[in-house]
């Protein structure tokens, strides 16, 4: 596997793979774009072609491509690998790669269970007359890789077990299932505890960003006598619902490319938007949304591809509630959000199948999330009043959630010219409303600024840069004992034992800070004796501490000496001051 790694990076830039996410700018010798890792106006993140790898000054995130696309795609290390091994035109060959893990064993069941389910499809009439009666051509049977459960109670369980698979292993990916009480119903014991999870239901795979099948979701033939509905994948090691999105990994590209995405309900919405050629579409399932607790739904991995994105759910009541979920969620991902709405209580899948163009012109009408609520308020019928409280208590949250205050700017005023309610007003509404709700609405935890005690360790990575960058002091020795007289030999000696990767990304972080300094040797004594200012204070601290003691124990003499060297310090620490605003 070591090998497959060194054969990609040496076959891709990190550029070309970073730059096909996100697009980067030249900035001396490295890239810089704005983070994908997290919200920002101004570019902090840095690539540096040559030592093949990303660093972002606002988040600290870090890495190779392999941990950009594991990161960005949301993958783990071994999707990140399939991911660049096929762009790189890399063979994984399967023994390489397929036992180290658990992990592993189990996708290759569900991967065996999606063409079993896929095969059965084939041999079985009613589900064939079933799903093309809903629409769907081969081409499309075949790219989504739906299947059929037959109604039996053991075929999979039987053909995974002849494949040599444990019992606990296909129950640990949740195809199969123990039931309880063996003797009860004769249909399902037959002397055999485990039968089939899905049975009598269409199977479309659920895929991880890079393709590979995760879980499934089955629909009934019958709501009748075989429901629910539709039937999830239990919750397994492989699958976390609210995490993952149907149709990502087909959508991802063509997200990037038009800038946008589309985000619908449920699998035959999803399925029925691409084969009609809306194919930057990702679906949520219907329970999924509700579930979200945090920051980690599969739209954060949307919203890296574009921040602009179409809520298109039904214009039922449970769509509704989806689609304020969904709203809220997306802004408070920095996203660019709107609303595109179907009257009339047919959903996308169904408006597809009669009509294409009526479904691109609601997808062209869709409206910014505040003027869709704002219409929404409107069509109730309220009078003046009520219209306006309304739209504070409901409208004004939506705006709180959004970061940047220019950005509320326009939405304000929006506000502003629907309701008559001044500005002001609003303004001074949306800082109560942010206040109140600041942890608890938000969604997504925002990165905690960086405080004043990572300052040391700031002009520390700063320093150790500049001494160790080729282009700079090339590992001067004068240099180097500026800095050991700054924070003391043993901090030193911490310092200089830093691996390799940690000093690397401390030369790209000063190459890209000093890369277009004038005055190198200024910067560099400013941050020496600001080093040396900081440590000082360390000391200073330290020995009040000490005197603080001795005074209260009343050792005369300690304390005494104590005075003495929190003298010399103070006078060092207002030398420094000194120095530093003379520079
Ligand atoms: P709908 O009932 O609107 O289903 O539920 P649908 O997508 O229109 O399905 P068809 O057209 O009748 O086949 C919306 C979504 O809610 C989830 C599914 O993800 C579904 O696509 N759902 C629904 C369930 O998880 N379980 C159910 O029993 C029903
Ligand atoms: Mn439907």
């Amino acid at each position: 596997m070591g090998s497959h790694v060194e054969d990609i990076k040496e076959r891709l830039s990190i550029t070309d793979v970073v730059g096909s996410y996100i697009k980067l700018e030249k900035a001396g010798q490295n890239y810089k774009a704005r983070c994908p890792f997290h919200t920002e106006k101004t570019p902090s993140f840095y690539v540096s072609p040559e030592r093949g790898s990303y660093y972002c000054f606002g988040c600290q995130a870090k890495g190779d491509i392999f941990s950009f696309v594991q990161a960005f795609e949301g993958l783990d290390f071994m999707g990140a690998l399939r991911v660049l091994a096929e762009r790189a035109g890399v063979q994984l060959t399967r023994g390489n790669w397929s036992k180290d893990s658990k992990k592993e064993l189990w996708l290759t069941i569900m991967e065996d269970a999606a063409r079993f389910y896929e095969d059965m499809l084939t041999r079985y009439a009613e589900a064939r007359a079933y799903i093309e009666g809903r629409g769907l051509s081969a081409e499309t049977i075949g790219a989504f890789r739906i299947g059929y459960a037959p109604s039996e109670w053991r075929l999979l369980r039987t053909y995974l077990k002849e494949k040599g698979y444990r019992d606990e292993d296909v129950i640990s990916v949740g195809l199969i299932k123990r039931s309880t009480s063996p003797r009860s119903g004769s249909d399902k014991s037959g002397g055999d505890p485990y039968y089939d999870t899905f049975r009598g239901r269409i199977m479309f795979p659920i895929t991880d960003p890079s393709g590979r099948v995760v879980a499934f979701t089955g629909r009934t033939l019958d709501e009748e006598a075989n429901p629910p509905k539709y039937l999830n994948s239990p919750e397994t090691a492989l699958y976390q619902k609210s995490k993952v999105l149907y149709g990502l990994d087909r959508a991802k590209s063509d997200i990037r490319k038009r800038d946008y995405s589309i985000l619908v309900e449920g699998q035959m919405d999803l399925i029925m938007s691409h084969q009609s050629g809306f194919t930057n579409t990702v679906a949520v399932s219907g329970t999924a949304l509700s579930e979200i607790q945090s920051g980690d739904s599969g739209l954060s991995l949307v919203a890296r591809l574009s921040k602009n994105v179409i809520v298109a759910f039904d214009s039922d009541d449970a769509g509704v509630k989806a689609t304020d979920r969904a709203v809220r969620i997306a802004l408070s991902l920095g996203m660019d959000v709107k609303v595109a709405h179907s009257k009339g209580g047919k959903d996308p899948a169904d408006i597809l199948r009669s009509d294409k163009n009526a479904w691109a012109h609601i997808i062209k009408g869709a409206k910014s999330f505040v003027d869709f609520s704002l219409d929404t308020l409107r069509e109730k019928g309220l009078d003046d009043k009520a219209f306006r409280r309304q739209v504070v208590a409901k409208v004004l949250p939506y705006i709180a959630l959004i970061d940047a205050s220019a950005d509320q700017t326009t939405y304000v005023k929006r506000v502003s010219d629907a309701t008559g309610i001044k500005e002001d007003a609003l303004w001074e509404e949306l800082r109560t409303i942010t206040k109140k709700t600041s942890d608890s609405v938000r969604l997504v935890p925002v990165p905690a600024e960086s405080t004043k005690s990572d300052r040391i360790d700031l002009i520390e990575r700063k320093v150790l840069g500049l001494l160790y960058s080729s282009l700079y002091f090339k590992g001067d020795e004068t240099k180097r004992l500026l800095i050991e007289r700054a924070v003391g030999p043993e901090r030193w000696r911490e310092l200089s034992t830093l691996p390799k990767e940690v000093l690397s990304e401390c030369t790209l972080e000063a190459e890209v800070s000093y890369g277009d300094s004038t005055d190198l040797e200024r910067e560099w004594r400013e941050l020496l004796f600001g080093l040396e200012e900081e440590y000082q204070k360390k000391r200073l601290a330290l020995l009040l501490d000490a005197l603080h003691k001795a005074e209260r124990d009343k050792r005369t003499g300690e304390a005494e000496k104590v005075m003495k060297e929190i003298d010399i310090v103070s006078r060092r620490i207002q030398e420094l001051k000194t120095l530093i605003t003379s520079l």
